[in-house]
């Protein structure tokens, strides 16, 4: 199983988390971690080297700081962009077809504050269920979110748990099946 984690912190070295998650998972085998704002600065996405980076992986992971309860921009411009009708659905667009999508977001937020009745109202799972919608449009299986909350106040050594848990959850996390899917969806 080949993993691409495809992170979009527009500034990494400023970050805490998502630097740490990022350095962690480098060391992994079979595991390609794709910076986005590194590779274009200038925001001009290079599609066919996207679609052929998801073409050589078979679990794809979009790894983010929770921005308004959305992805940073650049995430946005590059599912606009790269998951084109004839490649991602569609005729002939089959690419993800099979391969599994998964979530890795920090905030700054607690947990208890994401929550049905939190102040933040909605659980991760919840706020995210735009890229669930999405893998299951284009034909990918989901995996059920990873998330670091509080993540401004995180200690070096939290940072380090959280990252070990990130790689443990890369190891064992198991497709939402579809039977979960209707029942989280009352
Ligand atoms: C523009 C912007 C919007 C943000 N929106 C949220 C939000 O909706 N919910 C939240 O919990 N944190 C929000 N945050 C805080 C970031 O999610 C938090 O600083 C980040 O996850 C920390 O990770 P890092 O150490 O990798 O930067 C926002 C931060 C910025 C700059």
């Amino acid at each position: 199983m080949k993993t691409l984690i495809v992170v979009a912190h527009p500034d990494l070295n400023r970050s805490r988390i998502n630097r740490a998650w990022a350095e962690r998972l480098t060391r992994l085998p079979d595991t390609t971690v794709h910076e986005l704002y590194r590779t274009y600065p200038d925001r001009r996405i290079d599609v066919r080297r996207e679609q052929a980076l998801l073409d050589a992986h078979d679990r794809i992971v979009f790894q983010y700081p929770l921005y308004w309860y959305s992805t940073p921009p650049l995430l946005k411009q590059w599912f606009d962009e790269v998951l084109e009708r004839g490649w991602a659905f569609g005729p002939g667009g089959e690419h993800l077809k099979g391969k599994e999508i998964g979530i890795a977001i920090s905030t700054a937020g607690t947990a208890d504050s994401y929550r049905p009745g939190g102040s933040n109202l909605f659980t991760i799972r919840d706020i995210a269920r735009p890229v669930e919608a999405l893998a299951n449009y284009v034909g990918a299986h989901y995996l059920p979110p990873f998330a670091m909350h509080h993540a401004r106040d995180a200690t070096d050594e939290q940072l380090a748990e959280s990252a070990a848990a990130y790689v443990r959850h890369l190891a064992t996390a198991r497709r939402v099946s579809a039977a979960d899917l209707v029942a989280s969806n009352g």
